[in-house]
């Protein structure tokens, strides 16, 4: 299975990803890393590990529909079969969902449907429940909403702080992310 990594920061998800990739656990390649923002960490990382890297801007084109075709072209070109969204800072737009339908997943630090958005960590932390998480799901033209594969639950300790619990949450998507990868690329070839 070919697949392409979306991200626009920091990029450990990509990279655990590309890890359990090399070491065999996981059955694809990643074609490319496409990255919207041309600064991001995350393109330090790809070069780190040979893998092409795509970057560019939506500014330069006239619309989402252009930004998107321009990916799309691509994705083709690169003949990908799952786009792997990981910490991709954008809502996927109607041209990208209607040619990879099924094919976009996500992963976001909250048991969704709970805490969905940019601060799912900080805000589960900050409305005192006992227990947030992480969600891996497909995409769809919602904000972090879209059928559920795998979700798994962290506990919030009261000695807790934002950054240990983050840092929690992190060692989950980072082992997660790579096991249902694996499952769709098992799906993929049968
Ligand atoms: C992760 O917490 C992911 O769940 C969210 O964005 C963050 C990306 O982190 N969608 P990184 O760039 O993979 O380090």
């Amino acid at each position: 299975m070919r697949i392409a990594v979306f991200a626009s920061g920091n990029g450990s998800n990509f990279q655990a990803i590309a890890e359990a990739i090399a070491s065999g656990e996981v059955d694809a390649t990643i074609a490319f890393l496409f990255c919207d923002k041309p600064k991001a960490y995350a393109i330090e990382r790809a070069k780190q590990y040979n893998i092409p890297v795509i970057s560019f801007t939506p500014k330069g084109f006239e619309d989402r529909v252009a930004y998107e075709n321009e990916i799309l072209k691509h994705l083709a070109e690169e003949k990908v079969d799952l786009v792997v969204l990981a910490g991709y800072m954008r809502i996927v737009g109607p041209t990208l969902l209607s040619a990879y339908a099924d094919r976009i997943v996500n992963i976001h630090p909250s048991l969704l449907p709970d805490f969905p958005g940019r601060h799912g960590i900080q805000d589960a932390f900050e409305a005192g429940v006992p227990e947030t998480g992480v969600t891996v799901h497909f995409v769809d033209e919602g904000v972090d909403t879209g059928p559920i594969i795998a979700q798994e639950k962290v506990a919030i300790l009261p000695e807790d702080t934002l950054e240990t619990l983050e840092t929690r949450i992190h060692q989950v998507e980072h082992r997660i992310f790579p096991q249902v990868i694996q499952q769709l690329a098992q799906k993929n070839k049968g």
